[in-house]
């Protein structure tokens, strides 16, 4: 998962493709690089370690000048993080190349390479393709050809950018299960592994699929299938504006996006409510004779995604009654999978491209569910285009590679579906009325949360120097406690896991001592006592208590006067799961600002993970 910018244009191409290799960071960061063709018609290339403002600086002092250019920003796979290892990658000086994705038998196309005298001088599975290229281009002195011939022996996935010597005003790239998209410009055209690096030149699109190779030329876009047959593809127009991509007054991209919530849940719920009712459409006009069919669910995602999924059960069986089954998507996809009958197979997913979930939603269209349904953040990704169903999230862009907005929008999404599945079994509407009054409350109420910012500012300052922590949480607020861990690990790399209050006593209080924080949830629920009992075993142990609860009077009770309290404000027990979410974010925030980390890009991770 890297990004892949690439430019034909009437004027110099450098600034324009750094610019957009910033844009694409969130896929990857740990090198850079671009290439061009001079005046001269030679290849030019700089290739740095480390992030698109390193490559910046060094073409300060070794400036590339030229209209048509190639450049990538790196998530390592195969090879280290280094020059010699960053794309793009040039076989001769004559061809050069940026790949995103993997191919899963570069170690044999290496060998046969080797043999016909091509040396190599990374470490990477790409560098075959730069070569392969070569080798049929020698033959058909055919660069589409070459191309089209290179990718017939290639396994994997890919998305691929190709410049060469001898066809200077020319930009060939190929799509095969990793994003790519054509930008059209006025007598100048882009490509990038996502819009919004194009989104300073140009709003029109032209989303590649699988399988299409294109050439690209100053003023002309032609897209081939894989017998080099001609195709059309749709242009779109792509409203999207770069105040959308500005950080504006926030530190950081993820302040900015915890902070946005309220407005991003009223956006979600916007147009698909109605007198008290979820409006029975919103997934899709054949839902209506889905939904009645449906008796089980199933749930697909990674990450954050998949700890809204696991809330997500805990509606549909509390709510709608229907049996529920959510499992990660690297795990799903190569299991024999006993099918429920009549099920719903849902992926959900803010990019739309997580390469896990895609393959899975591939495996369960094969597999004949009663029918899919991608709910996402990405109107234009691989997984909206593909499911039967789909709902968009509507979180708005989400730069931070924390994922925060998008979780919130996701849970929202699913407690619809929960209601609207609901709704197909159940003839009483009272408790849908009731629930939704409170879900559009919900905004109003992240509001009073993230205006308890210095407070837990305050704690965060009891987790600067620690190395481990633990979460907890009862019912649909375990996978909150899941998710606090993620967000603590991942962006300030404290150690941190997740449990349910109950299972602390089966082996994790054994970690449990005076140098020990110990996060929970603590709403006025039906699990309230066996919560506060759970709290009592880790006081017990000297553990440090930092406890969120509604409860006004904790404070004074004697048992917990010495812990962390801070006050949320009460909702239906039902919507503690979002509204608890919100104090684990600012949390982890806080925490990873006084470590000093890259917060928006910590360390190793990437936003969108479009390979294995
Ligand atoms: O785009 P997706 O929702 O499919 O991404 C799934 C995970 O990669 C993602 O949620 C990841 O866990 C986040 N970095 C967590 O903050």
């Amino acid at each position: 998962m890297c990004g892949i910018v690439g430019a034909v244009a009437n004027r110099p191409v450098d600034k324009l493709l750094i610019d957009g290799l910033k844009k694409l960071e969130y896929r990857g960061y740990d090198s850079a690089g671009i290439a061009i063709i001079d005046a001269k018609q030679q290849l030019q290339r700089l290739r740095v370690v480390g992030k698109v403002r390193e490559l910046d600086n060094a073409l300060l002092t070794n400036p590339l000048m030229g209209h048509t250019g190639i450049a990538h920003t790196r998530w390592a796979t195969h090879g280290a993080p280094s020059e010699h290892n960053a794309h793009p990658f040039i076989s001769n000086d004559e061809f050069a190349l940026v790949h995103n994705g993997i191919i899963e038998n570069h170690a044999h196309l290496r060998n046969s390479l080797l043999n016909d005298g091509y040396q190599f001088h990374s470490e990477t599975d790409t560098e075959v393709i730069v070569h392969l290229i070569h080798s049929h281009f020698v033959k058909s002195k055919d660069l589409r050809q070459a191309v089209r011939a290179t990718i017939n022996q290639l396994e994997g996935a890919y998305a691929l950018g190709i410049i060469s010597k001898h066809d200077p005003k020319r930009l060939i790239v190929v799509r095969q299960g990793s994003p790519l998209v054509i930008g059209r410009g006025r007598g100048e055209n882009f490509v990038a592994s996502d819009p919004l690096a194009l989104l300073s030149v140009t709003q029109q699109f032209i989303y590649l699929e699988d399988n299409d190779l294109a050439e690209i030329t100053l003023d002309s876009v032609s897209i081939y299938d894989q017998n080099l047959k001609e195709v059309k593809r749709e242009e779109h127009e792509l409203p999207l504006n770069l105040d959308s991509i500005e950080r504006g007054e926030y530190r950081h991209y993820m302040q900015k996006e915890i902070m946005e919530q309220p407005e991003a849940i009223a956006s979600c719920l916007e147009g698909r409510l109605n007198k008290g009712q979820v409006l029975s459409a919103i997934f899709g006009h054949k839902t209506e004779a889905i939904f009645p069919a449906v008796e089980h669910v199933q749930l697909i995602a990674c990450g954050t995604s998949y700890h809204a999924a696991l809330v997500a059960r805990y509606w549909f069986e509390a709510l709608a009654g229907i049996p529920c089954s959510v499992e990660v998507a690297s795990e799903f996809r190569y299991r024999d999978v006993a099918q429920s009958k009549n099920s719903l197979f849902v992926t959900l997913s803010q990019s739309g491209e997580t390469a896990d979930t895609l393959a899975a939603l591939r495996l369960a269209k094969k597999m004949g569910y009663l029918s899919t349904l991608a709910i996402c953040n990405v109107s234009s990704s691989s997984m909206v285009r593909e499911a039967d169903l789909h709902f968009l999230t509507r979180a708005g862009l989400e730069i931070g590679v924390a994922s925060t907005k998008a979780f919130v929008t996701q849970l929202t999404a699913l407690f619809l579906l929960a209601l609207l599945l609901r709704r197909a079994r159940h003839k009483d509407t009272a408790l849908e009325k009731e629930l939704l009054e409170q879900l559009q409350h919900l905004p109003t109420l992240i509001k009073d949360v993230l205006h308890q910012d210095s407070k837990i500012a305050e704690w965060a300052k009891s987790f600067t120097n620690k190395n481990h922590a633990i979460f907890i949480g009862r019912g649909a607020l375990y996978p909150i406690a899941l998710e606090g861990a993620l967000k603590l690990k991942e962006i300030s790399y404290i150690h941190a896991e997740g449990y349910p209050s109950g299972e602390l006593k089966h082996g994790p209080l054994a970690l449990v001592d005076t140098n020990m924080p110990v996060i929970s949830t603590v709403p006025s629920d039906n699990m309230l006592e066996k919560s506060l009992s759970n709290l009592q075993e880790v006081r017990a142990r000297g553990g440090q208590l930092f406890i969120l609860t509604d409860q006004g009077d904790l404070q004074n009770q004697p048992a917990f006067s010495d812990a962390h309290i801070i006050r949320m404000p009460k909702t239906h027990p039902l919507l503690n799961p979002i509204l608890y979410t919100i104090p684990l974010q600012m949390l982890a925030y806080h925490v990873a600002v006084l470590k000093g980390t890259d917060v928006d890009q910590p360390r190793n991770l990437a936003k969108s993970v479009t390979v294995e």
